[in-house]
């Protein structure tokens, strides 16, 4: 790749980001890396099999090898670069759901929206599609489908992390708030065989985490429970955990599933919120551009600590400890005496 330290440079491939990211949705969407996964292929070849136009899929190919995700040898033949190996979508923590989500064309159109949200601080899903991502994802569940992939895909990566950084010992019973298709509640189960779990999310999810867990052979240790965080969520648990779920809602809404959880709680219960924290000035750009996701997207916000506290509160909450994770924080919260 060029490299130019020119700031007017650096701006403008930043500017023109939003092109690496289509590029790389398509490449997703088509498969390409995992079409590599063997070795080398020609340009040709991959058209073949993708059923794509030779020519212009050479165009794409050339351009993702200009930014180091695959390397174009002689005669238009490419093979994955280290970058374009986490693309294919047997790899360990693989980037494929989330690029074919992101670049996908609900989602594009949402983030068409970002100056009407800035503008006015309304919601941009619901102005580019007249309703807001849960009931659009319930409407389209081909979309609801590949954001579930792609939820999967981070989970993976942040599983681990999280598996490391959490003290589980002692707890018989799990509760998985907004579980998705419960590969982080799966993963936790496989770490800790002494534990029970519950899997709770919209009924159109569970029944596609259903068969999931079967799969990851949790059948028997994991029940699943489909319904709305507003309203209940399974009572008793020794702990409760909520991962990238509080991020989705403005604080109104946070409190409302706080309570709610908090409600459930029994005295010895304890809550494990699982999100990114807000760094200080200057710092964590994965947290602050995750925010404008939120802003954009589901309508919620990514938080400081003090904004966490300041949601765990009203709920009846009080925080705990905070551990690193990965990138996410753990932030433990019981109930407030
Ligand atoms: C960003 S995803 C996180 C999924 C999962 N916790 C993870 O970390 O991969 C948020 C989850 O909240 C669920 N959700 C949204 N509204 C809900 C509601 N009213 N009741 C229960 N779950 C809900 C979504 O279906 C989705 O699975």
């Amino acid at each position: 790749m060029q490299n130019d330290p020119s700031p007017a440079l650096a701006l403008r491939r930043m500017i023109e980001g939003y092109q690496v990211s289509q590029a790389l949705h398509v490449a997703a969407t088509l498969g390409i890396a995992d079409l590599l996964a063997e070795g080398e292929r020609s340009a040709d070849e991959l058209a073949a099999s993708t059923g794509t136009h030779a020519p212009t899929l050479y165009r794409l190919l050339r351009a993702l090898a200009s930014v180091e995700v695959l390397h174009e040898g002689d005669a238009q033949r490419f093979t994955l670069a280290p970058m374009g190996q986490t693309l294919r979508s047997d790899a360990e923590g693989s980037m494929a759901g989330w690029a074919a989500f992101i670049g996908s064309s609900a989602y594009w159109q949402a983030w068409s929206g970002l100056l009407y949200g800035v503008r006015t601080g309304e919601n941009a899903f619901v102005h580019a599609h007249g309703q807001g991502v849960w009931d659009y994802r319930a409407a389209h569940p081909e979309n609801g489908a590949l954001f579930d992939r792609a939820m999967t895909a981070l989970s993976k990566r942040a599983s681990a992390a999280m598996l490391a950084a959490c003290d589980f010992s002692g707890l018989r019973s799990i509760v998985d708030v907004g579980g998705g298709n419960g590969a982080l509640l799966a993963a936790v189960l496989l770490a800790h065989p002494e534990l029970q779990g519950t899997l709770m999310d919209l009924p159109e999810v569970v029944a596609r985490a259903q068969a999931q867990l079967v799969v990851a052979g949790m059948g028997d240790r994991c029940r699943v429970v489909g319904g709305s965080f507003f309203e209940q969520v399974p009572a008793g648990a020794d702990a409760y955990l909520l991962r990238s779920v509080i991020h989705d809602w403005d604080d109104g809404d946070a409190v409302r599933i706080l309570a709610t959880v908090a409600k459930a709680m029994a005295t010895h219960s304890r809550v494990l919120v699982v999100e990114r924290v807000i760094a200080p000035p200057n710092e964590g750009r994965d947290a602050k551009f995750s925010d404008l996701n939120m802003l954009v997207a589901p309508g919620g916000r990514e938080r400081t600590l003090a904004e966490f506290e300041a949601v765990l509160e009203p709920a009846g909450l009080k925080l705990g400890r905070v551990v690193d994770a990965g990138g996410f924080s753990v932030l433990e919260a019981v109930a407030a005496a």
